[in-house]
């Protein structure tokens, strides 16, 4: 009762909750969007919930997405959120360790060593090492088995994503030492750390310490590379090497080893479990891996030759695969920004006071029937053209037509008001999205040459979500049955 009488009037309506400082943190930590629906429907699009003791305001569908996503600099703000986690684990002077303009800037550099020149370089070097992942490793030695398919696909993701943006010489340390560095950092990124990441904690210790090991490392290399310019590859930390900021400083050494880690642990986790869930939706449906195989016949002939960049074009529904994947699946869930000043909500009477957090969930939009029939069905086909199940709104199509806008790191759309956003909007979107999807449509067109997939019992179940994490990924053991298409 005295959450409905003691509330201000102008402020968003608040999940019932007993408990003061735990708030809704247990349901919505169980299965934030089973939560984000549930209130919805009671409250509307904009509602406010208690999460670790936290008032969290959230603003749901297409006008929600682009409020928050493209929210103004002077309004909303990345850093204060998330500067905790990332900073311990970056380094310090990169991406929320510095000013908005600094971020713009940096992801400008960055994003220049992601061409599509560079693209066709990557698309035979990710080739490679996936084949070669299921030659040496012994799980895949037989003729057809049984494998907990996750961390199989997080090893192929550090393998192509390292080689690929970071050189042949970092990618033959992952197989020494780099693996084991890598994964200590990754204990930062745990929920609890945004509370404890400043605690003497065992894990920290070794977070930190890694992350030191790990910059010396690129900061030893970068110096290398100076000294021996005839070791130059036109690479990612080649092009930060070379890049200055508009106040004509180069890019320090530090920065340039730190933004080389932030770029390696941005995309992994993400791009991890969504190769994950494509190879475990495909064990699903065993026809649909059929489709993608014969798709390739078709367009490439039948001796499938080498992949190259320019034949992932001609292969309509292995692109759709990881679309459809990002739809249900986005491992990015819950988008947060602090509050820089009382924020109104455009058409709403709705205030939100700046000691409340302000969360974007794209993938309640994504997974609405308004936009997606059959909404909860995994239907690559949906983006081919005749679907029945195709996006009903122009809008849920893509956002390409849209007007564009620069926030200093090149063109995005200029509105967010899209139901379908799984790489984000505004000044904070990804700019690792092309690379994501050259590396999966990659891995998924080498798969589907080398393997036929099945759920372990023959059934189309499809395994139930992690959500203990920051990101959202398979619940495991996440088990598929594996054959050789041809004797090993
Ligand atoms: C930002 C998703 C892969 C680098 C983001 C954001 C999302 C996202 C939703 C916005 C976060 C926010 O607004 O707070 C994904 C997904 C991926 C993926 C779904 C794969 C399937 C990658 C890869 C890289 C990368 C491979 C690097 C090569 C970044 C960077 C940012 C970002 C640097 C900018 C952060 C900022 O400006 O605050 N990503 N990402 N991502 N992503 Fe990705």
């Amino acid at each position: 009762l005295s959450q409905t009488l003691f509330k201000n009037p102008n402020e968003p309506p608040v999940v019932f909750h007993w408990f003061p400082v735990i708030g809704s943190t247990v349901t919505y930590g169980m299965d934030p969007p089973r939560f984000f629906k549930e209130h919805r429907e009671k409250l509307g699009d904009v509602f406010t919930f208690v999460l670790l003791g936290r008032k969290t305001t959230v603003c749901l569908g297409p006008a929600g997405n682009d409020f928050v996503l493209n929210g103004k600099i002077r309004d909303v703000n990345a850093e204060d959120i998330y500067t905790v986690l990332t900073t311990p684990v970056f380094g310090r002077d990169v991406v929320y360790d510095c000013p908005n303009a600094k971020l713009m800037e940096q992801k400008k550099f960055m994003k220049v060593a992601l061409t599509t020149e560079a693209f066709r370089q990557y698309v035979p070097i990710i080739s490679e090492e996936v084949t070669s992942y299921f030659k040496r490793t012994a799980d895949f030695k037989a003729q057809s088995g049984v494998v907990n398919i996750p961390p199989k696909m997080a090893e192929i993701t550090i393998f192509t994503a390292s080689h690929a943006l970071q050189g042949k010489a970092i990618r033959e340390q992952f197989d020494e030492s780099l693996a084991a560095l890598y994964h200590d950092l990754d204990m930062g990124f745990s929920p609890i750390n945004f509370t404890f990441h400043w605690a003497p904690l065992p894990w920290n210790n070794r977070r930190d310490h890694a992350q030191r090991t790990v910059a010396k490392l690129y900061m030893d290399t970068i110096k290398r590379r100076r000294a021996n310019p005839e070791l130059d590859a036109q690479d990612m930390m080649f092009h930060l090497m070379n890049s200055s900021y508009k106040n004509g400083v180069r890019v320090p050494d530090h920065e340039i080893a730190h933004m080389m880690i932030a770029l390696l642990m941005a995309g992994q986790h993400s791009s991890s479990s969504t190769s994950s869930w494509i190879m475990l939706l495909l064990a699903s449906r065993p026809d649909i891996m059929e489709d993608l195989y014969q798709e390739q016949v078709n367009a490439l002939g039948p001796d499938l030759p080498p992949l190259q960049y320019e034949d992932l074009a001609k292969l309509p529904l292995n692109a759709a695969i990881i679309k459809e994947t990002l739809r249900l699946h986005a491992p990015i869930h819950s988008i947060m920004r602090a509050i820089k000043q009382p924020l109104h909500v455009p058409g709403t009477k709705f205030v939100i006071p700046t000691n409340h957090v302000l969360m974007s969930a794209p993938g309640v939009s994504a997974s609405d029937p308004v936009f997606f029939p059959n909404p909860d069905l995994w239907d690559p086909h949906r983006w081919l053209p005749d679907s029945p199940n195709a996006p009903t709104l122009a809008r849920a199509q893509d956002d390409e037509e849209e007007e564009k806008i620069d926030y200093g790191y090149g063109l995005v759309s200029k509105g967010a008001a899209s139901p379908y956003l799984p790489f984000g909007a505004g000044r904070h979107r990804c700019i690792g999205e092309q690379f994501a999807n050259v590396q999966l449509q990659t891995i998924v067109a080498e798969i589907v040459r080398l393997f036929k997939f099945r759920n372990v019992d023959g059934s189309n179940k499809v395994i139930g979500t992690d959500y203990a994490s920051l990101f959202s990924r398979p619940l495991e053991p996440a088990n598929i049955h594996w054959e050789r298409r041809e004797k090993a």
